[in-house]
Parts: structure tokens; sequence; C-alpha cells
């Protein structure tokens, strides 16, 4: 990545690393010392900087506390062994993010200022990319409407930024999901395929209805007929039924286009997996728990990154999935993928910046 755009800096005065505990990371909590800032207004994007990371003053009146215009990314840095950093798929990121801006009306963010502004952070903040296998520099671009004004309308101005945080596992073990099929995520014309913020918000109500019976998380299912299953909550879903990779199509507009999820399917293909993309039914999954086809279940996700599930509640009924076997297609994909983004294999793909 070379810079292509100036960007002001402003070094911070007093750096958090050494209150930092690196070898207890969890995912969310600490904050890198910089944040990459660039505000909108008149038409175009101004300012590009680099500042400390410090709370932001908000008027009360501010368009994104009210309507949540408003929209996000996340993806990921690694050290290699040379104590390189490594960024995974930050194009795809890019272009997703103004796929999610487009939908939320939100004006598009120049690549230069995407790729410049994440290379020069990164720069500055290299020393909190972490090193310990498993961990990660969490990387959140976001863009927010800024007007400070009541009425419901495409804010005139925004703030793009990304901050970043350093990270360990998102689910520290396997998870029991359940499937959910009274409360809806997306819908056909909806906005479940962006990353706005709002889709995340009216999924907590009905996640923590299902963390309150003792789930980790959900399985959406459609919003019409509650008969196919969709993603969940932070991440994609994947299926592994008689030696075939089934996971849902991205075509319906409902579903999150997961750049793990395509980076899992290319893989996948690699591997000589058969894949089928197309939607599995409620009745198809209780048949295939029930009858024994269900080798692997697993969600995907930049947070998430494999996240193996152990029990998938339907309709009143608990089913557990077998143990998985060390060479189950999940582990070797997520060893496949590990080994690309931390530099221990050639990236065939064009993946690794
Ligand atoms: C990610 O995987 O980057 C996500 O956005 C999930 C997030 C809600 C933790």
């Amino acid at each position: 990545m070379n810079n292509t755009i100036e960007i002001q800096i402003t070094k911070t005065a007093s750096s958090k690393l050494p209150q930092t505990d690196f070898d207890n990371l969890t995912f969310g909590h600490a904050l890198s010392d910089h944040l990459f800032v660039a505000d909108y207004f008149q038409g175009e994007w101004h300012n590009p900087r680099i500042e400390p990371y410090a709370p932001l003053s908000l008027n009360p009146a501010n368009a994104t506390l009210h309507y949540g215009q408003s929209v996000f990314e996340g993806l990921k840095a690694y050290k290699n062994e040379a104590g390189e950093v490594l960024v995974f798929r930050p194009d795809a990121n890019f272009r997703r993010l103004n796929e999610s801006a487009k939908r939320m009306c939100i004006p598009e963010v120049p690549e230069e200022l995407f790729m410049d502004g994440l290379a020069k952070l990164l720069e500055l903040d290299r020393e909190w990319v972490p090193s310990k296998p498993g961990c990660s520099l969490y990387i959140r671009p976001f863009v927010f409407a800024t007007d400070d004004f009541l009425g419901i309308r495409p804010s005139q101005k925004y703030k793009f930024m990304i901050l970043t945080s350093p990270v360990g596992q998102y689910y520290a073990k396997p998870v029991a999901v359940k499937v959910e099929t009274h409360f809806s995520r997306a819908i056909e014309g909806g906005t479940g395929y962006a990353k706005a913020a709002g889709n995340y918000a009216g999924s907590l109500y009905p996640a923590m209805c299902a963390q309150k019976e003792g789930y980790d998380q959900l399985l959406w299912t459609d919003g019409k007929t509650h008969q196919h299953i969709e993603e969940s909550g932070t991440m994609n879903v994947m299926f592994v039924i008689n030696g075939t990779l089934i996971t849902a199509p991205t075509t319906t507009g409902t579903i999150l286009k997961g750049i793990t999820r395509d980076s899992v399917l290319t893989l996948a293909k690699e591997m000589d997996m058969p894949v089928q993309e197309r939607f599995l039914s409620v009745s198809e999954l209780k048949e295939a728990l029930e009858n024994g086809t269900m080798q692997e279940a697993f969600g995907t996700g930049t947070a998430a990154t494999i996240a193996h599930i152990r029990l998938i509640h339907i309709d009143g009924n608990d089913y557990s999935l077998p143990e998985k076997p060390r060479d189950a297609f999940s582990n070797r994909v997520l060893h496949k993928l590990d080994a690309i983004k931390y530099g221990k294999e050639k990236d065939p793909y064009g993946w690794v910046y």
C-alpha cells in the first residue's frame, strides 16, 4: 500500500501500550492509540487525518443518534514471523463498505481515502498488532451522519473513521445456536445485505431472548416464511451434510456477503470439497440432525473467523452435533486460511496486503 493522499498526523502524547495486556486479549475491549478521520461536507471528503484516540463530542440532535444512518466494516491485520503487518482482503471490505453506504444514502468513501488512511494508521500503530498465535488487530472502519438536524432526510455531513483494537477469539468455545422462526432479521428489499448499524440493533432483542434460554446466538431464517436458514447474527453459516458443504446464497439481498464466507468457498474448491450455495430448509436441517448425516456446522465471519457450532435448537428440540475430527473440513479450512493470513503459506489469491 503506497500513500497517495496527504494525511495530517497528530501523534498521541501518551501511548496506552504499556497498560494493555497482550497476553489476555478478548474481543473489542482494548483500543489502539490512534484513529483515522475524514469529514464529508459540501459534497466532498475533506481533511484526512490521524489523531490520538479520543471520545467524540456530539450534538444531541446528531442524525445518527436518532435515525441510525451509519455503516461499518470489520477486517483484520496479522503479524508474520518477520514482524511484518499483513492485512487480509481490505479491497473487499472497501467495496462492501460502499455497497452498504449506497443503501443507507451515505456518500461513498474514495478508495485512496480508505486504503491510504488504513495503511498510514497501521504504520503508526504497528506495535498494536499482536504477534501471539490466534490474535490479530481488528480494524473497524465506519461512516456515520453528523448533521445536527431533527428532520428525516439523508444527512449532508458525515464522518469516516477507522479505529483498531487488538483482539483474541470472539467465541472462546463452540457455540449453541437457536433456529429463530418468530423474529426476522431481514426481508427481501430491506437492508439485510448492508453492514448497517440498525441491522445489529434490531437483532439484539431476539438474540437476548435466546441467550436467556441458554443459546449463544441465533440462526436466522428468511423473514417471509421462516422456512429456510439465512445467517447467524455475527456470521454467515455453513453446514457439511453427507460430505457436501452447504451455505445460503447471497443473491436475495437478505444476507451479508461475508468475506470469510467467500474465502472459505474459494478454498473449498481448491480442497476438492463439493459445495452447494443454496438455501437449506429448516426441515432438511432437522432431518440431517436426526438421521446423522449432519457432519459439521460452523459460522464464518471476520470477528468469529470459523466458529464451531456444537448444538442447534429447532422448534423445542436441542440437537447436539458430533465431535469434530481433527481432519474435519472446518478445521482444515481454518488452518489453511490462517496460514495465508499469517503469511505462512503462499497466497495465490492476492488476498494479503
Ligand atoms: C465482524 O465479523 O467483523 C462483525 O462485524 C461482527 C461484529 C458484529 C462483531
